[in-house]
């Protein structure tokens, strides 16, 4: 089959979470299961690979004319299309930033362009566009995608063998427009005006598939739920996230809809790239006193990484005593104001505290208090640094997991290939992949706790800390299940075939 995954970030390129990692892997993973694929994402930078193909398109968006370019490379069996154009040129930082209607309108560019990838960039020479193509389109960036292939094509006769497939990675994710974090539902699924419907230029009639009402936005246009409507198949990225996307609570104004669509749906969780975050041969472990480890050296080298982790970050060097890391973005849905209400227990206990992240100002400025308040027990590095989340998830005993809600999840799976225990919300897919340990039959993968109170997060924490303590079996046992486990991504893209194949024959 040929499939086409289109994203508004994609890893190595761009990244400001985990949907840029499923972006750069699962192609591979389709690929390596004998598709034809190509990863079509904006071209933010200037990007070394990817040539220009020589093809121009101009694309009516708000009115006005924008031209773009595609730029293509080949890269481990996958192709990658880039479009560019100078709305996106140097966003990389940005990339869901600035004003709402900029934000639309290069979105509505990007599907627009998108949409045509299979007729109009030969790749290898030669175009996608068979009658066996399904496209992947992945949350409301792009959820205008399968909109268009519908309104534009189907519906006109053209592409009718063709599939689209809608992934909801998250149905809450904000806009960075400025203060949008105290207003931020308004910010979510591409909502606006109904006026906004201008921006898609799409015919009078398409209006109905994007009004919405409901009691976060009253009468509102959303483009997420277009995209749910239309979509001949939805794919979320944990099984306990479909099922909360349908309650009240979970669905965030959208409950209804993904009701009503309910046979469309089914929970694929995302897979890791195995070898990036390998202790064995992780490339940011290989200096600084840092080294790599497996399974059968798990005790001395993750002693010497934790070691190392300490120094670099100016903790005192202490084998004894459980380091705790936090990595994400600073905001509501990660719980990091849980965190702040446990930093006074926390901090009667021996332990050590590193946090990484970025995002709300007010909790940027928290870290850096807690690290002046108590310099020899934590550390806020407030940014994004690839390589200090790696020596972090190698080096630290447990990863904390906060969470609100959590749709997937990475960094709880790359922390068990790391032998590192994840303490977290059972929420989402946190629930899905961590088993809470049971003393009893020595099974499970960490400690979970049930509602996001700060009460719960200390009690969970505490019999973590004391199975570190006093249990040092149980303790490795609990790591070297999470290491044998097989999070690679190659189960998951064979999830995503059957999709893919189910939603072609669907009639
Ligand atoms: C979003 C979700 C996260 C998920 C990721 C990749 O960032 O918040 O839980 O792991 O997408 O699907």
């Amino acid at each position: 089959m040929n499939v086409i995954l289109v994203a508004a970030e994609c890893a190595p390129w761009s990244k400001t979470g985990g949907l840029g990692d499923v972006a750069g892997a699962l192609p591979k993973a389709l690929a390596r299961r004998g598709h034809r694929v190509m990863v079509v994402a904006p071209r933010y930078g200037d990007y070394a690979e990817p040539q220009d193909s020589g093809v121009r398109k101009a694309y009516k968006v708000d009115g006005q004319y924008m031209e773009v370019a595609y730029f293509h490379a080949y890269i481990d069996g996958v192709d990658f299309v880039f479009i560019e154009s100078a709305v996106f040129r140097h966003m990389e930082h940005n990339i869901y930033g600035g004003k709402r209607e900029d934000i639309l309108k290069r979105m509505v560019l990007f599907c627009k362009a998108a949409v045509e990838v299979p007729w109009l960039v030969p790749c290898g020479g030669v175009c996608y566009g068979d009658g066996n193509l399904a496209f992947i389109a992945n949350d409301w960036h792009t959820a205008l995608l399968p909109v268009y292939l519908k309104a534009y094509y189907r519906d006109n006769g053209l592409m009718i063998y063709t599939r689209s497939i809608l992934v909801i990675h998250n149905i809450a994710h904000q806009y960075k427009e400025l203060f949008a974090w105290i207003i931020s539902v308004k910010f979510i699924q591409g909502r606006g005006p109904v006026a906004d419907f201008s921006f898609v230029d799409l015919p009078g009639h398409y209006l109905d598939l994007f009004k919405m009402n409901d009691p976060i936005g009253g009468e509102h246009f959303n483009i997420f739920a277009a995209g749910l409507k239309t979509a001949d198949r939805v794919v979320t990225v944990s099984h306990g996230y479909a099922w909360e996307l349908k309650t009240v609570d979970g669905g965030w104004g959208l409950h209804g809809i993904i009701n009503e669509n309910d046979w469309k749906f089914r929970g694929i969780v995302n897979g890791i790239d195995t070898e990036d975050w390998n202790p064995q041969y992780d490339v940011f472990l290989k200096s600084d006193g840092y080294t790599n480890y497996s399974l059968e050296t798990l005790k001395t080298g993750k002693a010497q990484c934790k070691a190392a982790l300490q120094k670099e970050l100016g903790l005192p060097v202490r084998e004894d005593v459980p380091v705790i890391g936090f990595i994400g973005r600073l905001d509501h849905q990660k719980g990091v104001d849980l965190i702040a209400e446990a930093i006074p227990w926390m901090m009667g206990q021996d332990v050590q505290l590193i946090m990484l992240g970025s995002g709300r100002p007010d909790l940027e400025e928290m870290l850096r208090a807690f690290e002046h308040q108590h310099r020899d027990k934590v550390r806020g590095w407030v940014g994004f640094s690839v390589q200090t989340a790696h020596r972090i998830t190698a080096g630290a005993d447990i990863l904390l997991m906060p969470s609100r809600f959590e749709p997937c999840g990475l960094n709880q799976l790359y922390a068990m290939n790391c032998g590192t225990i994840p303490v977290v919300h059972a929420v989402g897919g946190l629930r899905d992949t961590v088993h809470p340990f049971n003393p009893y039959e020595e099974s499970g993968l960490g400690w979970t706790f049930d509602s996001a109170e700060v009460g719960k997060l200390i009690h969970a924490l505490g019999n973590c800390f004391y199975t570190y303590r006093d249990y040092k079996q149980s303790w490795e046992g609990i790591q070297r299940r999470g290491m044998m486990q097989d999070l690679s991504w190659d189960h998951a893209a064979q999830n995503y075939e059957e999709v893919l194949v189910a939603a072609k024959y669907q009639w």
